[in-house]
C-alpha cells in the first residue's frame, strides 16, 4: 500500500526496571493527501506512535512503511514531525532563514543561490510575509512561530506532517486559522497528516478518519463522519460525551 501503513507497532518503556507497553500492536494508515486524527486520554501513547513513526523511538515489533519503504532512523524522512512547542524546536540564536536553511543544507534540496528564494516559498506556503525571515522566532506570536515550525517541517520536503498537539497551546481564533492552513497544505501540496489534538470539535473540521487510542491500544479507527454520529467503542463515546458542544449529535 502506498502513503504511510503502521503495522502491529508496539513500544515499550522502561522506567526504574519496570517495563511499560506504550503502544500494544497498533496498526494505523495515513495515505496522502488524508487527515487522520489521533486522540485519547493523556497517556494513550498518542506522541508514542508519532515519535515511532518518526524514528524517533524505537520499536519492540511491528513494521511502519511508508509507500512500501521502511523509513530511514537518519538522513531525510517522508514524515515531518511539529510539536506543541514550536520555541522548544527552534534555535533561539537561529533567524527564521536560518533555521529554515539549516534543514536545505543539511538535505542537500537547493544549491546555495536557491536558498532564498525556497525561504520566501516555504514562508509564503505556510501564509507567512517575506519579512519575517530576517526575524528571530521570539519576536514573533505564538501562531506565527507555530507556521515558522510547519514551514521548517516542510522544508524536508515530507510527505505526511506529524502534528503532535501543534495546535493545543494556541487561542481559539489563532487555532482556526491554523486549522485553514492545514487544508490548504493537503490541497496545495497534496500532504497527508497525523493530527493529535484533544479539540475534538477542531477533529470534526479537519480529519477524514478518526483513530482512538486507549492505554496504548487501538480501540477504534472510523470516518470522521461515523466516530461522531455513532462512535463504535464505548471509550469513544466517552470521549466524545465529555465535550459539551458535541453532545447533541
Ligand atoms: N520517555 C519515556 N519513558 C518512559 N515512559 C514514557 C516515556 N514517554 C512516554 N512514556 C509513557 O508512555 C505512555 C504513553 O505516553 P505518551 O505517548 O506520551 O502519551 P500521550 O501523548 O497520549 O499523552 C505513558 O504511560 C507515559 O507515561
Ligand atoms: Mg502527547
Amino acid at each position: 500500500m502506498s502513503g504511510l501503513v503502521v503495522d502491529a507497532v508496539s513500544v515499550e518503556y522502561v522506567r526504574r526496571g519496570a517495563s511499560i507497553t506504550a503502544l500494544d500492536e497498533v496498526s494505523l494508515t495515513v495515505a496522502e493527501g488524508e487527515i487522520v486524527a489521533l486522540v485519547g486520554e493523556s497517556g494513550s501513547g498518542k506522541s508514542t506512535l508519532a515519535r515511532a513513526v518518526a524514528g524517533l523511538v524505537e520499536t519492540a515489533a511491528g513494521t511502519i512503511l511508508f509507500d512500501g519503504v521502511a523509513i530511514p532512523t537518519r538522513g531525510r524522512k517522508p514524515v515531518a514531525m511539529v510539536f506543541q512547542d514550536p520555541l522548544g524546536s527552534l534555535d533561539p540564536r537561529l533567524t527564521v532563514a536560518a533555521a529554515i536553511t539549516e534543514i536545505l543544507r543539511v538535505h542537500r534540496l537547493r544549491p546555495r543561490a536557491g536558498e532564498r528564494a525556497r525561504t520566501a516559498e516555504l514562508l509564503e506556503l505556510v501564509g507567512l510575509p517575506p519579512e519575517v525571515a530576517g526575524v528571530r522566532p521570539r519576536y514573533l506570536s505564538g501562531g506565527q512561530q507555530q507556521r515558522v515550525a510547519i514551514a521548517r517541517a516542510l522544508a524536508s520536503e515530507p510527505r505526511i506532517l506529524l502534528l503532535d498537539e501543534a495546535l493545543s497551546a494556541l487561542d481559539a481564533s489563532v487555532r482556526a486559522q491554523m486549522l485553514r492552513l492545514i487544508m490548504e497544505l493537503r490541497s496545495r501540496l497534496g500532504i497527508g497528516a497525523l493530527f493529535i489534538g484533544h479539540d475534538l470539535a477542531l477533529v470534526r473540521q479537519l480529519a477524514d478518519r478518526v483513530a482512538v487510542l486507549q492505554l496504548g491500544r487501538l480501540v477504534e479507527v472510523s470516518s470522521a463522519e461515523e466516530f461522531f454520529l455513532s462512535p463504535q467503542h464505548p471509550y469513544s463515546r466517552e470521549l466524545l460525551a465529555a465535550v459539551p458542544v458535541l453532545r447533541r449529535t
